[in-house]
């Protein structure tokens, strides 16, 4: 399958996933179509550039949403991607875009969504003492982190003594359970919630 990856940010997602792309447990499975960014200078571009993947962006910054997304949709069109991964992709989708890969639009947030959406989930988790949080991978819907979930994932957050801390354990577990989600569903072995 081929996989558009989008980010606005650091891209230690999207670094994971291409390395289990080229030597791990999506290799013979996924395929790094393109890896696009609605911020053009972002390290995470930059650094999937480096590594030799096609990458495309266009800014967002002024743009209304449904216009920008559909210059998007046209964009990632042309590499004929047939999932679209959100990995750190700072934006609400609009149903433009929703609609153009419906169903193919996967999402990885890190907290259980049924009980954290939008920005600061690990700060949530951190202010709460939580002893665990869990990472959700989800299908994309027009909500904010409100699609069926495919998986989650368990951190375990006990003496966590700082944000950072929580932030390392969490990031750890993304960047395994990311790929293996997605290995799980292009084998068809995932039961998607209603
Ligand atoms: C991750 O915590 C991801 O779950 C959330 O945004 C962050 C992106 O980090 N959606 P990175 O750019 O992949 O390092």
């Amino acid at each position: 399958a081929r996989l558009a990856i989008l980010l606005s940010g650091r891209g230690s997602n999207m670094l994971a996933l291409t390395r289990e792309v080229r030597e791990g447990v999506l290799q013979g499975l996924a395929e790094v179509a393109v890896v696009f960014s609605n911020i053009p200078e972002v390290a995470g571009l930059q650094a999937a550039a480096e590594l030799g993947y096609p990458t495309a962006s266009i800014d967002s910054r002024g743009r209304k949403r449904a216009e920008f997304d559909a210059d998007v949709v046209a964009k990632l069109q042309e590499f004929r991607p047939d999932y679209i991964v959100l990995a750190g992709y700072m934006r609400i989708l609009s149903p433009t875009f929703i609609r153009a890969f419906a169903g193919r639009i996967i999402n990885i947030h890190p907290a259980d969504t049924h009980q954290h959406q939008g920005l600061h989930a690990y700060d949530w988790a951190w202010e709460n003492r939580l002893p665990e949080t869990k990472i959700t991978v989800h299908l994309v819907d027009e909500g904010l982190d409100t699609g069926p979930v495919l998986a989650q994932a368990p951190v375990d957050l006990r003496g966590a003594d700082s944000l950072p801390e929580v932030e390392r354990r969490g990031l750890a577990v993304e960047h395994r359970f990311y790929a293996d989600t997605l290995a799980r569903l292009l084998r068809k072995e995932l039961k998607i919630e209603n």
